[in-house]
């Protein structure tokens, strides 16, 4: 680090306030203050500015429907058609700009821009395939993509003829694929031959088919998009529902499909996240609130305009690159990046190398990303010219200051907003953030409730904490963009995100209120810090991961009596999972155990949820009740003081597990 370097960041060290860019505030897309006071005053009609963001077939009659809650309503009476919101209507204006650059991980060649027009043809030749596979209204289409066109064209295939779409992160594993496919009894996949990751090709079609064989009803049809340059494919002989993506496409050749009219409250698509128990939770979407929401978070905070190259690193898997690299940004006409790969091949600088080549004006990461780069160092993005940015974002988990300032300093050079933005798979877009163009930042806090959002810090009992007091984060009132129900499960809806703060009782909206299961604290300026997850789910890479999940992955491996899982504070990683394991009588705690259980965790699960420890132990610390005590099994992982443990059933097993960890 130069003198200047090492002046400047203890300069910025010391600062906890920062106020936006002037560079930034000009050209902004939000500039007044008042916008909060009025949307409090104005609520719920103020989302009708966020509606106005799409073309609607038909009018809505009333923005919110609240006469049963929590079962809330947005926009009804309204119809739309969200691939007609992200493609057609931008075609005169914006037919031959870019909808999608893609860049593939290998080399410049595989790369791929797609214009607008480009892309509204690719979606209606596939949209027609679809149709003629018997794909009908309201069919769940599950989707097991990496990051390749085909998933977004995919996508707004489905959007186009009213079929929900269901995506599964590559990542994970053929287990998770078939558990998600059965949860939704959904007839048709669409995947792939196989991706690159760090120069090797990667057989994907073999998982999609190991996967397919745990599926308990008929598969219609599968799709397979063949990736893999000639020479790097994998040997798949096609079952007889099986048939290439491409294929399916010629036979299309410039097909037109009409976009079907769907109901504001229709659903545009499902989403599996993990909850507290095994079972994923099926997350459901709505066409109308959901794609507002995305589309007018996009244009308040990530403060896309038509003329951008917005990058967003996430992957689409996830929730982060449904709202925010396919639907936020095509719903605003603008040009969306994908890039197929990971950030260090074939070095480290991979992004700035994009950014620059690509002249990306925003670029919205996570901040294990960010530490990580950090950790690389910043002779990577300082040999690139990364001046075309105008915004940063974080996504996924808390940001601490330190590296919240270096990618302020290193990657935005000072002159680009931050946005550190709290938000779930449930709430379907941003929640939790500075207006970029309005607001200071404080590194470490994500910033006020967005207008309109009603987000108060309570105890136990749901009264508001003091500003700087530990308590729990609540939305208070509905918002367009929340998901609507858990698929086929009403019930598990109210009880995992209502319950806790609510009277289920009542038919007043007023006594309902939604739980994120998160902690957090707000502080005087009404700035909220997010703590982090309350309930047994941890944040690994800002991937949210069931440690009821991992647990049963563990327990079914032979040898295995009793697992206990817990997240453990990891340097880049944000949390890194630690498994507590008993064996079985007669098992050895041996390294081909340890081995056995990472394998099982990753099959169950995929290679995200695989243990940094497996710690082998004769008992777990028990309550005098006999519950596991996790918050104690944490504090051993991060090697914590653990103050009086008197009370438990077991106070002696936890010095054994401890010289255990440390042993490790
Ligand atoms: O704990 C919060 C954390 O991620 C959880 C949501 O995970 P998921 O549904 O997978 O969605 C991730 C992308 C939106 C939240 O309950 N989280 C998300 N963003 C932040 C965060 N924690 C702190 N700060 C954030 N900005």
């Amino acid at each position: 680090m130069s003198d200047d370097d090492v002046q400047l960041e203890a300069r910025l060290a010391e600062q906890d306030v920062f106020e936006p860019p002037e560079s930034f505030v000009e050209q902004a897309n939000v500039t007044d203050e008042g916008i909060y006071e009025e949307f409090e005053e104005n609520w719920p009609e103020c989302w009708e500015g966020a509606a106005d963001l799409l073309d609607w077939d038909s009018d809505y009659d009333q923005v919110l429907d609240d006469s049963n809650p929590p079962f809330y309503e947005w926009f009804t009476g309204g119809s739309l058609n969200a691939s007609a919101n992200c493609l057609d209507r931008h075609l005169d204006e914006r037919g031959d700009e870019a909808a999608i650059e893609w860049v593939g991980e290998p080399t410049d060649e595989d790369d791929i821009t797609y214009t607008y027009e480009e892309l509204h043809r690719e979606v209606n030749e596939f949209a027609a395939a679809l149709r003629d596979q018997g794909v009908g209204e309201d069919d769940v289409v599950t989707m097991y993509m990496p990051m390749i066109p085909q998933l977004p064209i995919a996508m707004l295939a489905c959007a186009r003829i009213g079929a929900p779409h269901s995506v599964v992160f590559a990542g994970f594993s053929a287990d998770a694929l078939a558990t998600r496919m059965n949860a939704a009894d959904s007839e048709y996949l669409v995947t792939c031959d196989g991706y690159y990751r760090r120069g090797d090709p990667l057989d994907h079609l073999d998982k999609a088919n190991e996967g397919l064989a745990g599926v308990d009803h008929d598969v219609e049809t599968v799709v397979v998009a063949e990736r893999l340059r000639e020479g790097d494919g994998f040997d798949h002989d096609y079952a007889d529902n099986q048939v290439a993506f491409d294929d399916l496409q010629s036979e299309h050749a410039g097909a037109s499909v009409d976009p079907v009219s769907r109901d504001a409250e229709d659903m545009l698509f499902l989403m599996y996240t993990s909850g507290t128990t095994g079972e994923p939770k099926g997350v459901k979407h709505t066409t109308g609130g959901y794609l507002a929401w995305s589309a007018w978070t996009s244009q308040a905070v990530l403060d896309i305009k038509p003329e951008d190259t917005y990058f967003c690193s996430a992957d689409i898997g996830w929730i982060t690159g449904h709202s925010y690299i396919v639907y936020g940004p095509l719903a605003l006409g603008t040009t969306t990046m994908m890039y197929e790969g990971t950030p260090d091949y074939p070095d480290k600088d991979r992004l700035w190398e994009i950014v620059e080549e690509y002249e990306a004006t925003q670029l919205y990461t996570a901040p294990t990303a960010i530490r990580a780069f950090m950790r690389w160092g910043s002779e990577y993005p300082d040999s690139h010219d990364l001046s075309s940015l105008r915004l940063l974002g974080t996504v996924g988990e808390p940001i601490n200051p330190r590296a919240w300032k270096w990618y302020y300093q290193n990657i935005g050079d000072e002159e680009c907003p931050v946005v550190d933005t709290w938000w779930q798979t449930e709430t379907g877009g941003m929640m939790v953030t500075t207006l970029p163009g309005v607001k200071d930042m404080k590194p470490g806090s994500a910033g006020p409730p967005l207008p309109g959002v009603d987000v108060q810090i309570v105890d136990v009992d749901g009264e508001e904490v003091e500003a700087g007091r530990a308590g729990y984060l609540t939305v208070q009132k509905p918002w367009p963009g929340m998901l609507r129900t858990l698929y086929k499960n009403d019930e598990r809806f109210i009880d995992e995100y209502w319950r806790e703060y609510s009277d289920v009782d009542s038919d007043d909206p007023e006594d309902w209120v939604y739980f994120p299961e998160d902690g957090a604290k707000i502080d005087d300026d009404g700035y909220i810090t997010v703590l982090g997850r309350v309930d047994d789910v941890i944040n690994v890479s800002g991937h949210r991961l069931g440690t009821m999940e991992i647990e049963s992955a563990i327990v079914g491996v032979e040898g295995v009596a009793e697992a206990a899982v817990v997240g453990g504070d990891h340097e880049i990683k944000g949390e890194a999972v630690y498994a507590y394991v008993i064996t079985e009588d007669g098992a050895d705690e041996d390294e081909a155990l340890r081995q056995a259980i990472i394998e099982g965790v990753e099959d169950a699960i995929g290679p995200i949820a695989r243990p940094e420890a497996v710690i082998f132990t004769p008992e777990l610390p028990k309550t005098r009740s006999g519950k596991i005590m996790r918050r104690l099994l944490e504090d051993i992982a991060n090697g914590e003081d653990l103050g009086d443990t008197s009370t438990l059933r077991n106070p002696d097993v936890v010095s054994d597990i401890q010289a255990k960890v440390s042993d490790d």
